[in-house]
């Protein structure tokens, strides 16, 4: 089987475009099963309960967040109402939402798990003891954990720790594709980050001139907005599971432009 993992779905620009062109990426690359970080999909980022009901009628299987879960009006409600939607694990308990969704897809159950890194993040409990302990409660034939996280060391790390205990561990947040992309030693599909899927003329897909006002003008306040023009790219990655095996064959990073 192929699972196809999409970076963080930045604003209006992104999600269109994964509204009009997933079912024909799923076709062309033969996907069954997609997986994508959202929690930059509304304006303000967070997503919101329109938002995520639409991803997942234009193809998306589950939607993982990061910091941003509850940054958008009715945030809570979509975590809470949504069952696509999964935050992270190693939030508070009495959060809205639930750290990881089990799913069935006839020929194999799949869960997935969403973590939030501590390194330069707000506070968080520890990513590592969350997952350990969530490990011993799951039991699907396939893991798949999205490790949002600032440092590409506290990912690359969570990679090793969960290598072999699950198949696929890819990072996202930061935005910017890495080109780490590999199997393990005991056989975990690992990426540190996916980049992500909107306008590609940005700064992480905020618009660049307030992007560098920010920078240049160092000490004032700057409203960030959200590029909302030019061509968008889809930034992920294709993990190959062999389905007798439930082993990653490969891991295959993908940049996907225009209209399909
Ligand atoms: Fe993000
Ligand atoms: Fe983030």
């Amino acid at each position: 089987m192929k699972i196809l993992a999409i970076g963080d779905i930045v604003g209006r620009c992104g999600r269109e475009y994964v509204y009009r062109n997933l079912f024909k990426i799923r076709k062309k690359y033969n996907i069954d099963f997609v997986v994508a970080n959202g929690e930059n999909a509304a304006e303000t980022n967070g997503i919101n309960p329109e938002i995520a009901d639409r991803l997942v009628e234009r193809g998306v299987d589950i939607i993982t967040m990061g910091n941003h879960t509850f940054s958008c009006k009715n945030g809570e409600i979509a975590m809470e109402e949504n069952r696509h939607l999964v935050r992270p694990l190693n939030f508070p308990p009495e959060l809205e939402g639930r750290g990881y969704v089990e799913t069935n897809l006839g020929f194999a159950s799949v869960a997935v798990i969403n973590l939030v890194g501590r390194v330069n993040m707000g506070p968080a409990d520890c990513p590592f003891h969350a997952v350990d302990a969530a490990l011993k409660k799951i039991d699907t034939d396939i893991i798949i954990v999205d490790m949002h996280a600032e440092a590409t060391s506290e990912r690359r790390a969570m990679g090793f720790f969960l290598d072999g205990r699950v198949q696929i561990v890819f990072g996202t947040h930061t935005h910017v594709q890495t080109a780490d992309e590999q199997i393990l030693p005991g056989g975990t599909g690992y990426i540190s980050d996916l980049g992500m899927t909107g306008v590609k003329d940005s700064v992480i897909g905020t618009k660049k001139e307030v992007a560098l006002e920010h920078f240049i003008k160092s000490g004032k306040r700057v409203k960030f907005t959200k590029e909302t023009e030019g061509d968008v790219r889809l930034s992920g990655c294709i993990f190959e599971i062999d389905n007798k095996t439930k082993k990653v064959t490969g891991v295959m990073r993908v940049n996907i432009e225009g209209e399909l």
